[in-house]
């Protein structure tokens, strides 16, 4: 039926034939009463898909119906146009200089998240006579070797399940086989909190591949200690929709070796600069944003200390609360991005919550598997939000206490 027959009305229409009544463009002085950020926004401690920069959300906005004078928005160009080529290679570019990748470095950015990639690790890494050795500090380790078990033999050459996934190892921990295939680790466990907070030294000759989704671009990474680092895009890149892929040349050379359909190969994604199908153009395009944001304001070595500082706001009221909260990781391996707590009992926690969302903290809710609170705060996220959650936990302690 046509929505518009017989039509009277001269005011606009949303999209399901709703009359708009008033154009809602917020302006960034709307503060918001609780937390201070513009435009009403709380402070959001989600570990996925996370806060992202405002300026990011401003450009994305002010880029929506008319990108740059296009005509269109980035979402309805061709794949193949100069104007969408300018943005892809312009991301491809910009993350290659974050992460200090040399040129014989494939880039690539893919679809089906982090987890497709867990997949891809064996397929196109396989060596018909080797095994794979894979280092379990937490959920997603734990999900990772479960995959990759569907695919052949593994050896797991270190897991702190004993200790309840509160650690990752030295480096002298680890019990690797004598040749294996590739060694797979997690840099930051996001559930647990639980951060190598250090290049891998293994002593192994072995491709070295990490799961850095929780903390790619938080600190500096030395790639000559890596051979394949991934990571989904919504938690320090961008929104979901999107994981980011870095292959240094010997294992893009094993890759090459394998005969795999083309969109599970890294060869032929390689060799088609990630688009050997049409790519998730949006979220490569906001990744983009994101990229120059961080550029703009001093790249990796701007974002650490401040990383640093707002997560030693939490521990170090945790560690003086007297066993009032209980942080989850050992001292040696807190994460920055994911501060893990407990306090005495659910029913406190579920207090705890409540009032943190009263005052705009969301999203403090432990993951399922675990329980608890956990804070998660990647770069975008405001320090400010660091100081205020220090602030109510020490409140809150006063009064529960
Ligand atoms: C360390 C880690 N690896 C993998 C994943 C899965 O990511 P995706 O949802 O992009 O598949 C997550 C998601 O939270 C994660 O934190």
């Amino acid at each position: 039926m046509d929505r518009l027959a017989g039509r009277t009305e001269t005011r606009p229409l949303n999209l399901r034939g709703e009359i708009v009544y008033a154009q809602s463009v917020m302006m960034p002085t709307q503060e918001s009463a609780k937390t201070g950020l513009p435009y009403d926004r709380v402070f959001n401690f989600s570990a996925g898909p996370g806060t992202l920069p405002v300026e990011v959300l401003e450009e994305a906005r002010d880029d929506l119906l008319n990108y740059k004078g296009k005509g269109k928005s980035v979402m309805e160009m061709s794949h193949r146009a100069s104007e969408y080529n300018e943005i892809h290679e312009e991301s491809v570019d910009n993350l290659r200089k974050l992460m200090e990748a040399p040129d014989d470095w494939a880039v690539l950015f893919l679809q089906g998240g982090a987890s497709l990639q867990n997949a891809l690790v064996p397929l196109n890494l396989k060596k018909e006579e080797k095994i794979p050795d894979y280092l379990d500090t937490g959920f997603w380790g734990h999900k990772s070797i479960k995959d990759a078990k569907k695919l052949g033999p593994l050896h797991i050459a270190y897991s702190s399940e004993e200790t309840g996934f509160d650690r990752a190892p030295k480096n002298d921990d680890p019990q690797f086989s004598e040749d294996p295939s590739y060694i797979y680790f997690t840099s930051n466990e996001t559930v647990g909190g639980v951060d190598y907070l250090r290049d891998p030294d293994f002593e192994s000759d072995a491709l070295v591949v990490c799961d850095a989704s929780s903390n790619i671009l938080s600190r500096k990474f030395d790639l000559s200690r890596y051979d394949v680092i991934f990571a989904g895009a919504q938690k320090n890149q961008g929104p979901a929709g999107v994981a980011t892929v870095l292959i240094s040349p010997r294992a893009l050379h094993v890759a090459r070796g394998q005969e795999l359909p083309q969109m599970l190969s890294w060869s032929d994604a390689q060799k088609a600069n990630s688009i050997h199908n049409t790519p998730p153009c949006f979220s490569i395009y906001m990744c983009g944003l994101y990229y120059k944001w961080l550029m703009k304001n001093g790249g990796i070595e701007w974002i650490e200390p401040i990383n640093e500082r707002k997560a030693n706001y939490l521990y170090e009221l945790i560690d003086n609360s007297g066993g009032f909260y209980t942080g989850h990781a050992v001292v040696e391996n807190r994460s920055r991005m994911n501060v893990a707590f407990r306090l005495q009992g659910e029913e406190l926690e579920k207090t705890f919550l409540e009032e943190a969302e009263k005052q705009g903290m969301q999203t403090l809710k432990g993951h399922r598997s675990v329980g608890g609170i956990r804070a998660s705060m990647y770069n975008a996220f405001p320090e400010e939000g660091a100081t205020a959650l220090a602030g109510f936990m020490k409140e809150f302690m006063q009064r529960h206490g």
